[in-house]
């Protein structure tokens, strides 16, 4: 009934949790996830999870916050994109948050490698015809000129994609929708301090919305500081159901026929 649109389930977190992950998922309703791959030297692990559960799927690329790993080139992610049950390309975008603290005090103008990094993934996913998984943090005007500027604006022969683990203003919502683009919540709806977010997620409309745990990380209310799995997304979808008054199963089956109607490789 749920489908999880992003998770990391090859992190350590999970060592050897699988089949109570799986169990928990099952319990919890939670028919698929797909799972999200942050660096190259990570995609067998994650690519073998979907080759194993028949209701996992895979991403390839690398994220814009890992700077030690090894550097994609186009034919590197077309190349892994073509193996069995990969439906995605990503996560990939830009990272501009708490420069000082995270980045050594370097300037927006020093991350040109994560603007090179992230045409790189764009450029695979117009090749491939697979959609972009997309993070940005701090960095949403950028992210949306370099859309534009490979060609990502919604037209014929776009990948499109969507915006994951959503935490931008309602006019970078409309921006990317402008784009063709969908837009993923997270458990961060849940939390306390998030009302403008859920104003957002108000105003989203429905046929283009995704829900996702990003687990291990941001474990919705009432589960928030632990350890987040594909189980606790029915949370996110709760809340969405109550900010637009709907029942939870309608938005259930509308986040799960997006997922299918985005990542078409799901459905092959
Ligand atoms: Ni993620």
């Amino acid at each position: 009934m749920f489908t999880d649109s992003h998770c990391h389930l090859t992190f350590p977190e999970f060592a050897d949790q699988m089949d109570a992950v799986r169990a928990a998922m099952a319990a919890a309703q939670v028919d698929r996830a797909l799972c999200i791959c942050t660096r190259l030297e990570e995609f067998d692990e994650v690519q073998a999870l979907a080759a194993r559960y028949d209701n996992f799927w895979a991403s390839v690329g690398v994220h814009p916050d890992t700077e030690d790993t090894l550097e994609p080139s186009v034919d590197d992610l077309v190349r892994l994109a073509a193996r069995p049950r990969v439906v995605a390309i990503g996560e990939t975008g830009l990272d501009y948050y708490q420069m000082e603290e995270r980045k050594g005090g370097r300037s927006i103008a020093d991350l040109e490698w994560q603007r090179e990094r992230f045409r790189v993934h764009i450029r695979a996913a117009r090749q491939t015809g697979k959609p972009l998984v997309i993070h940005t943090r701090e960095a949403s005007a950028d992210t949306i000129a370099i859309l534009k500027e490979e060609g990502e604006d919604g037209s014929a022969g776009a990948a499109g994609g969507v915006f994951h683990c959503f935490t931008e203003t309602a006019e970078v919502a409309r921006a990317a929708l402008d784009l063709g683009f969908y837009i993923s919540f997270s458990g961060i709806l849940t939390f306390k301090k998030a009302q403008d977010l859920r104003d957002v997620a108000a105003f989203v409309p429905l046929e283009r919305m995704l829900i996702e745990t990003d687990s291990p990380y941001l474990a919705p209310v009432p589960y928030r500081g632990k350890t987040n799995t594909p189980a606790y997304v029915p949370y996110v979808a709760r809340q969405i159901a109550e900010l637009r008054q709907l029942p939870l199963e309608a938005v259930a089956r509308a986040t799960s026929d997006n997922f299918e109607t985005l990542f078409k490789g799901v459905l092959q």
